[in-house]
């Protein structure tokens, strides 16, 4: 009997530990119990409601809207669709980690200037995504063609309809770089 119970406990402990998983954002690590959601948890919630990075937002919750895109190894990531448990061992950026990224902060610093100095934001739900995509870009190609900025910045919707500002953004860092 106290045997079993011990298996049990053994039991109980292993079942604990498998349903712990860590996930590195923003260059720290992150621990979670999977079973306070499931197998498929998204990224969004946990990153959101588990860790507390509230930066990157909930929009339509199917891929469509850009508003809860985080970088994954570098990568835009549509995290509401994501599940959290299939990015361990990956590096996960929010904006909240965008301007110290070691690949991208230098570029998102000036992304991030450029939009305060044009007050690009309204209700600013949308423009963690938005950040992210640009600094992407700029990236990519420090002097984007218009019809590339469009199609770099597509994806991203913005209720507000900050569109122009965001084009002219880049523009600006695209003219002084
Ligand atoms: S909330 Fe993920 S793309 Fe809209
Ligand atoms: S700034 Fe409001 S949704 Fe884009």
């Amino acid at each position: 009997m106290i045997s079993k119970t011990r298996n049990e406990r053994a039991d109980q402990r292993e079942r604990a530990s498998m349903s712990e998983t860590t996930l590195t954002i923003n260059g720290q690590n992150h621990t979670f119990d999977a079973e306070s959601g499931d197998d498929l948890i998204p990224l969004l919630w946990v990153i959101r409601d588990i860790i507390g990075f509230t930066g990157t937002k909930y929009g339509c919750g199917k891929a469509l809207c850009g508003a809860c895109t985080v970088l994954v190894d570098g990568e835009p990531v549509r995290s509401c669709v994501t599940p959290a448990r299939s990015l361990v061992g990956k590096k996960i950026t929010t904006i909240e980690g965008l301007s110290s990224d070691p690949q991208l902060g230098a570029v998102a610093q000036k992304v991030q200037k450029a939009w305060e100095e044009l007050s690009v934001g309204q209700c600013g739900y949308c423009q963690g995504g938005q950040i992210i995509a640009a600094t992407k870009l700029l990236a990519a190609k420090p002097k984007p063609k218009p019809e590339e900025i469009d199609q770099g910045m597509s994806g991203h919707l913005c209720r507000c309809g900050t569109y122009m500002d965001i084009r002219r953004a880049i523009e600006k860092i695209s003219q002084s770089s």
